[in-house]
């Protein structure tokens, strides 16, 4: 087993598992000495393109972005998410799975799903590819208004179904997105693989963020979005300082100039 996935199992009900998005080098770099994984998302789609949705996120975005990724991971795992429409069928799943580790050196691919998809999932761990699942809100199929989940007792039966369905066939970690509390705990605790929450409590085994929210770059004003830090308070105190010194021509002095 990869010694990675190997040390964030252990993690299970002794430490919290730190996981962050990233999309390029100089981030993970920063991010890589505070985190357990890293994971190339397909919310670049929303967070630096301005797309509406996922979905159009391509299969060469995501590699182009991990390749950047790849460079500045050394001790995370890297796990990247498999775009929309690239996983279609098991045939279609393992070639461009294997494409993505290819180009990125990733540990591992993210698959939006449980029941429907386990096809796929067992044909990639077949394969030995390694694969995270995602329950909850699912942005790549996602349709209508937002609405967390585990509303229902049908709805609840059937995540907790689908949780112990991946995990029975070979899921190393779910990440559980925008799932009520109590459903959240209850996964956690019949699982023995890691859960990582986002919009899921403080009861999952690790959380993940995207990482322009947690530093204040992104505005989103979604409610288990916190911004623990004003990044563009200081960009915006970089670039006027920028500013000020090329109008007196300040900048560049001698020191700055061939
Ligand atoms: O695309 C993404 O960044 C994700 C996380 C929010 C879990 O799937």
């Amino acid at each position: 087993m990869n010694i990675k996935i190997k040390k964030i199992l252990k993690k299970k009900n002794k430490s919290k598992i730190i996981c962050l998005t990233s999309y390029s080098k100089n981030i993970s770099e920063i991010l890589d000495k505070h985190t357990d994984i890293i994971l190339v998302g397909d919310s670049l789609g929303s967070v630096l393109y301005s797309f509406d949705t996922t979905k159009k996120v391509s299969l060469n975005m995501i590699i182009e972005h991990s390749k950047s990724v790849r460079q500045g991971v050394k001790k995370s795992l890297m796990v990247v998410d498999m775009p929309f429409n690239t996983y279609r069928n098991k045939r279609e799943a393992l070639i461009n799975a294997k494409k993505i580790i290819k180009y990125s050196k990733a540990d591992a691919v993210k698959l939006e799903g449980g029941k429907k998809i386990i096809d796929i999932v067992k044909y990639l761990k077949k394969n030995k590819i390694n694969v995270m699942g995602h329950l909850g809100i699912l942005p790549q199929s996602h349709k209508g208004k937002f609405r967390y989940k585990g509303k229902t007792s049908l709805e609840r039966k059937n995540i907790l179904a689908d949780a112990i369905l991946l995990q029975k066939n070979g899921v190393f970690s779910i990440v559980l997105e925008c799932i009520e509390t109590t459903l959240a705990k209850e996964i956690t605790k019949q699982l023995k693989i890691p859960t990582i929450g986002i919009g899921s409590s403080v009861n999952c085994d690790g959380q993940v963020l995207v990482t322009d929210d947690l530093i204040g770059l992104n505005l989103t004003s979604i409610k288990f979005v916190k911004s623990f830090y004003d990044i563009r308070k200081h960009i915006g105190i970089a670039t006027k300082k920028f500013k000020d010194e090329v109008k007196k021509q300040k900048y560049p002095s001698s020191k700055f100039s061939y």
